[in-house]
């Protein structure tokens, strides 16, 4: 994150001596990306963070993928796969290249450990459901509408409240996660055209530091596996930190879209840069007020990139057969644009209330094989007139 933020106690001057009211050292951790010249925070720990007294296990995490098909636009329709396990358990991948991986998940438990991702940052889209984010660097409340951009190196795990029924759109990078660089001035600071600034960034509150024994498991997923780890004590035993990364939440309603007399190109919707794609919010907003202006998309040849669009709520204008938590990927080498009678028909209309979430990648994806059980096998003919 582009700005400094702390909670708790932390020493006046980093590196030096920091007591506990024992009159032992707290244990300082440094969390850095990019060797020592990325963002980093400073963390105080009651113990030292590297006491692991067991590896339990480790497992797999390799992908089945689609045998090669031909090349056609696809539809997805997720808002009826199986719910169940927590938010790492309940993924099902869908979309992967090197870059990235797209999952969707519908979490029915609590995770019982905490989770790191080694190689890179992660936003989860809480598409329905409230609860907790519980890291090392507090507690952050999530609601619907939530980015939960969790940068690599923090512990976290995703506590739901009861009864609250829980969809996630989960977006995994080899990289890191950052908003687009176009809308920071030089010292970081969001500019005035950017569509979002430091007020709509929620950072983690009320850090509690668990001074626990017993036995407490953590999950860190690198090199191809899950490796399941456990500690004598409490791994959420910080009692302050300091720095610029830190997980946060920026939610979708604090998108302000930027409109025009003309319709206006997708990186307007951009919310987040990341190494070989991005990530942009389609939200409520006025159309074109040009008075010849069409509304809907004109038809797009999109050459160097993959398009993925998650469809959150609301009438999306330019498709037809599209449903809540359908999945729709448009890939390099076919045109796609409005279904019939979508671009005729969008002239005069004022408004959209559509909510979607589209991720533009550079590389091409592969479906994986639990996708291609989800897909409507007629959309690439939904254009046929
Ligand atoms: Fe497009």
């Amino acid at each position: 994150m582009s700005y400094y933020y702390k909670l708790g106690a932390i020493p006046h001057k980093r590196h030096t001596q920091f007591r506990q009211p024992d009159g032992s050292l707290y244990h300082e951790e440094l969390i850095s990306v990019q060797g020592f010249s990325g963002v980093q925070s400073l963390l105080y720990h009651l113990r030292p963070p590297t006491q692991v007294y067991k590896v339990l296990s480790h497992q797999d995490t390799k992908i089945a993928y689609e045998e090669s098909s031909a090349l056609r636009h696809r539809h997805l329709r997720t808002a009826d796969v199986t719910a169940g396990g927590d938010a790492i358990a309940a993924r099902i991948p869908l979309l992967v290249n090197s870059d990235v991986c797209i999952s969707v998940a519908q979490p029915t438990e609590p995770m019982a450990y905490w989770y790191r991702f080694a190689h890179g940052d992660e936003v989860i889209f809480i598409h329905q459901g409230t609860g907790i984010l519980e890291s090392q660097y507090g507690v952050l409340p999530y609601r619907p509408g939530d980015y939960l951009v969790i940068p690599t190196g923090v512990l976290w795990r995703i506590l739901p409240d009861a009864e609250s029924e829980q969809r996630m759109l989960a977006i995994e990078a080899q990289g890191h996660i950052e908003p687009p660089q176009r809308y920071l001035n030089r010292y970081g600071q969001f500019l005035e055209h950017a569509p979002y600034c430091e007020r709509d960034i929620r950072p983690p509150q009320d850090l509690v530091a668990h001074d626990e024994a017993g036995e407490f498991e953590v999950q860190i997923k690198a090199q191809g596996c899950i490796t399941h780890y456990l500690y004598h004590y409490h791994p959420l035993d910080v009692v302050g930190w300091d720095g610029h990364l830190y997980p946060y939440a920026l939610n979708i309603e604090d998108f302000e879209p930027i409109t025009g007399r003309v319709h206006q190109p997708p990186p307007v919707h951009q919310t987040f840069a990341a190494a070989g794609f991005v990530i942009c919010s389609f939200v409520p907003r006025l159309f074109d007020y040009h008075p010849l202006a069409i509304p809907a998309p004109y038809n797009h040849s999109n050459v160097d990139s993959d398009e993925v669009l998650y469809y959150a709520a609301g009438n999306f204008m330019s498709r037809r057969g599209i449903e809540e938590a359908s999945v729709t990927v448009h890939p390099s080498g076919i045109p796609h644009g409005p279904h019939p009678g979508m671009y005729e028909g969008s002239i005069g209309k004022e408004r959209t209330d559509e909510l979607a979430v589209m991720i533009d990648t550079f590389r091409p994806l592969r479906l994986t094989a639990q996708a291609t059980h989800l897909e409507d096998l007629n959309y690439l003919y939904s254009w046929s007139a």
